[in-house]
Parts: structure tokens; sequence; C-alpha cells
């Protein structure tokens, strides 16, 4: 058997044709959504997702704002800068790109954005709400995860879903939405006495780990849905978490590294943005 591949590419474009109408709409009530993206110093990766973010922002007709800030800005010129965003009225939705160099404490800076503009969903307020099945935003690739399982119509309910990887940003919120569903949920870290025990009683496989090719066929179970969130730069090629070749042997789905759960991530940050405007007018 050859796994069904997920084409995030195809999901994610048609999402953000739905929101570049949306957008259109609400510039017509005299609302034009507004993204602010604050990018710390020059690291390669973080300044190509960057643009990234403001090129498709501009696609869907998304008003976007990038404030590029040295390396060696200070903690509380940064600060400024948010309650500056938090206090302007045109600007809807602002995010800090992470990694932030070490002087400057990253708890502090997330918790200075207005919960209501933090279309990231990392302040406090927000993971709180998510806890209690009560969230104003969801968590981006978390998010566009659930999107990716929604296309291929898979079923949740009742479903073992083994997560691989405990981070805030991606193991612990999916964890969370998949549980709101009704999967069975296991977290599975790196002190997991018998992880591939674990991963092989999965029914749907989320590997988050940030290890190249850490799961590999072997360890999945025949049919599961398997999604791999790993971006691994290997001399210049992107490579997943997953070993793609042996899984898509076992899996029914799969998603590819580039191609899978990347195109989300950016296409949900809008849906938040706007999710954001909306609830200004209100
Ligand atoms: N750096 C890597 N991923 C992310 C993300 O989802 N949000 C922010 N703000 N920074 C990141």
């Amino acid at each position: 058997m050859s796994a069904q591949i997920i084409d995030g590419k195809k999901v994610a474009k048609g999402i953000r044709g739905d929101l570049k109408e949306e957008v259109a709409k609400l510039k017509t009530d005299g609302i034009a959504p507004h993204l602010a993206v604050i990018l710390v110093g020059d690291d390669p990766a973080s300044k190509t997702y960057v643009s990234m973010k403001e090129k498709t922002a501009n696609k869907i007709g998304m008003e976007s704002t990038v404030k590029r800030l040295p390396s060696d800005v200070s903690e509380e010129e940064l600060l400024q800068l948010i309650k500056e965003l938090n206090e302007n009225d045109s600007v809807h939705g602002i995010l800090v790109q992470l990694p932030l160099p070490h002087h400057i404490n990253e708890n502090k800076v997330i918790n200075s954005i207005d919960p209501d503009k933090d279309v990231d969903s990392f302040h406090p307020i927000n993971v709180g709400n998510l806890v209690a099945g009560k969230k104003k935003f969801t968590p981006c690739t978390p998010a566009g995860i659930m999107k990716l399982l929604e296309s291929i119509n898979c079923e949740i309910n009742g479903k073992n879903a083994v997560i691989v990887g405990r981070s805030n940003i991606v193991g612990k919120p999916i964890s969370l939405l998949l549980l709101e569903q009704n999967a069975t949920v296991s977290i599975c870290h790196s002190r997991t006495k018998d992880l591939s025990a674990m991963t092989k009683e999965a029914d749907i496989l989320i590997v988050a780990v940030g290890k190249p090719e850490f799961v590999t066929g072997k360890m999945i179970k025949p049919g599961a849905v398997v999604i791999d969130v790993g971006v691994n730069r290997i001399e210049g090629e992107l490579i997943g978490d997953v070993e793609f070749d042996s899984a898509k042997e076992a899996a029914s789905h799969i998603t590819p590294v580039p191609g899978g759960v990347g195109p989300m991530t950016i296409t949900m940050l809008l849906n938040n943005t706007i999710e954001a405007a909306k609830a200004w007018k209100n």
C-alpha cells in the first residue's frame, strides 16, 4: 500500500481564496484587516518566514506592516513598539517572530501583546482559553493540522491520536484540539519509554520533534494518518521528522515535507488576523 499524499499547498490555496473574498467584503464595510509583524535581527530563516507572511498577506488583499529592528535593540524599545501597535486601531494582529535574541525576555514580550491582537495565540490568556475550551484564536500550526485532517475527512471521534513532541507551539495545543474532538490523546516526548509501542497504537500520528526522519515506517500502524510537522534543513534540503519513503508504505494518508503542514501555518495566521479584525468591528 502506498499512502495518499495530503497536499497542503492545495488545501492552503483553497482556504486563501475564501480569505481573499472575506477581506474584500470587510473592506467594503470599511475594515481593512491589518497584520503587523516584528522581526528582530537578521536570522536568515526568520527573515524568509517574515517576508513570506508579508507576501501572502498582500496576496489576499490584507494590509501588512513589517517592523524590522536590529539584533541589539533593547527589550524596552521592543516593548514600546508593541505598546504602540496595541494602541493603534488600524492594526488588528501583532506577531513577534521568534526566536528573539538572548538579551530579550521572550515571555515578557509575548505577555505584552494585547490578547485581542495575539494572532499567534501565544499569550497566556489565549493559552488558558484554549485549555478551557473557550478559544478566541487557534494557534496557527495546530489549526492548519486540523484543516488538513478535515480535508481528507479524517474521523477523529474515538480515535487514538499520538503526538510526538510536547512544544508549546505544536505538541501541547494540537493535543487539546484533538481532545476537543473526542480523540484519545497521548503525548510522547524524549523520556517516553517505548516510543514505538506508543506510535504503533496511533490512528492519527502527529510528529513535531525537530529531528530528521525520526519516525520510520516500522513505527506506524498500517492505515494510520501521519502528519509530519518537522522542517529540518539538511545540506540545503528540507527534511521532515518522518522518514517519508518507509512511512508512506504503512500510512493511509501522509503529509510531505515541504508542501504539507508548512503552507497551512501562514494561511491560518491570516485567518486569525481576519477574525481579530471582525471582532474589532463588533
Ligand atoms: N518562529 C517559528 N515559528 C513561529 C510562529 O509560529 N510564530 C512566531 N511568532 N514565531 C515563530
